[in-house]
């Protein structure tokens, strides 16, 4: 594969930094991509000949967002929810059932569609890699094919059968843990690299949680929690214990819950509290603390969690504005979360930064620095995307 020289990069953001320059930012630097990887990086004057050269305009060169969270896989929509919720209805788990009965009625190649729809909207605003999820099917046979669609378009597959108990077990609830943790669990793994739980008011409580996850992990897959969205509880406590790569949401934590956070991210096998502000704005709710959790010492990613329910967003760019506006992040621990963050959500080393032998998964910004994500909120500042050296958006 022939050589791609990217020059004339106004701010290079490798996110190899430290702590007093957290985004490793390089200026009037140069990067070459060949064979899928970053092959060389440095000052423009000294770049070597490659085949190709595109120019970057004096524009932001930064790694592709890591969107550790997502729920892509499902039929129809919730906007008259949405819109009875701005009217002041407050959000409840039970919206998701009116998505599961949509997703079952959709043909395989429906959900296929809306999936690719998303994808490219991701992969349009910046995002190089994305983990998607099932739960909207909730029988053995839906989550098998959810999980199966998900792995179309990505490696980073979740099985989340325990997103809420479908109706048909309302009254025996144990019955539908026991499905999940053995005959769907079964059915989805050959699918899936994660197991997720929705541990959390309205969803499974601290046991059927911990079924779940002994049950996934036994069937060898990585484990997340949707933890504390709604009220203070097990989750996050559960995530830490089990040693999940990520606790997502952390809307509502204790100072226990903090704590846990910060110690785990002093192992080398953190458990990243992934932030997802794109829930509190679209469900109006107290966005998390942020601030705490990074005095701590926590890892934290910032995600899109899009899904038709709580945050119809695919767009990294706007969670990053809304971590830094209302979250008070600083504008670069909100990059660093959104790349390096949840690349490590993910247990990933090769994405979500620029040095030599990453995937070249780069996005070019049209701003002369990546301030201008947050500083220009809503404005489709992207102008490149590559994905493993291959061009997927130009202009
Ligand atoms: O992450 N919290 C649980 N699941 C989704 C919402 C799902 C829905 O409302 O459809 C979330 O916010
Ligand atoms: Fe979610």
């Amino acid at each position: 594969m022939p050589s791609t020289l990217i020059d004339d990069i106004g701010e290079l953001v490798t996110c190899e930094g430290d702590d007093g320059d957290l985004l490793g930012i390089r200026r009037d630097a140069a990067v070459v991509v060949q064979d899928s990887r970053v092959v060389w990086v440095g000052p423009r004057r000294q770049a070597p000949a490659a085949d190709e050269t595109v120019d970057a305009g004096g524009g932001t060169l930064m790694p592709g967002f890591v969107d550790s969270h997502a729920h892509l896989v499902f039929a129809g929509d919730r906007a008259a929810e949405f819109s009875a919720r701005m009217a002041g209805v407050a959000y409840s788990a039970d919206g998701i059932a009116t998505t599961v009965q949509a997703t079952r009625e959709a043909s395989d190649a429906q959900l296929r569609s809306n999936v690719a729809r998303l994808v490219s909207e991701l992969v349009r605003s910046g995002s190089t890699t994305f983990e998607i999820k099932s739960g909207y099917g909730l029988t053995v046979a839906d989550e098998q094919r959810s999980v199966r669609i998900a792995g179309e378009f990505t490696p980073e597959v979740t099985f989340l059968g325990a997103h809420v108990t479908p109706a048909e077990y309302s009254d025996h609830r144990d019955e539908y843990v026991d499905l999940v943790a053995g005959p769907m669990l079964d059915a989805c793994a050959p699918y899936s690299r994660w197991i997720d739980v929705f541990c959390d008011r309205g969803a499974f409580d601290a046991g059927e949680s911990r079924q779940v996850l002994t049950a996934g992990h036994r069937a060898g897959l990585g484990l997340r929690v949707h933890a504390n969205q709604l009220q203070q509880g097990p989750g996050v406590g559960l995530a830490v214990e089990f040693g999940a790569a990520s606790a997502d949401h952390c809307t509502h934590l204790s100072v226990e819950d903090i704590d846990a956070l910060g110690d785990s991210a002093r192992t080398d096998r953190p458990t990243v509290a992934t932030l997802l502000p794109g829930a509190e704005f679209s469900t109006r709710s107290a966005y998390p603390d942020a601030r705490a959790l990074l005095d701590a010492g926590a890892v934290v990613a910032l995600a899109t969690d899009c899904n038709p329910g709580s945050s119809y967003t695919t767009s990294m760019p706007f969670c990053i504005a809304l971590a830094v506006r209302e979250m008070h992040m600083t504008v670069a621990e909100a990059v660093w979360a959104a790349t390096v963050g949840g690349a490590t959500a993910l247990r990933r080393d090769d994405v979500g930064r620029i040095r030599v032998g990453a995937s070249a998964d780069l996005v070019l910004l049209d701003a002369p620095s990546h301030i201008h994500l947050a500083y220009r909120p809503g404005v489709d500042l992207v102008r490149g995307v590559w994905r493993a050296g291959r061009p997927v958006r130009e202009g």
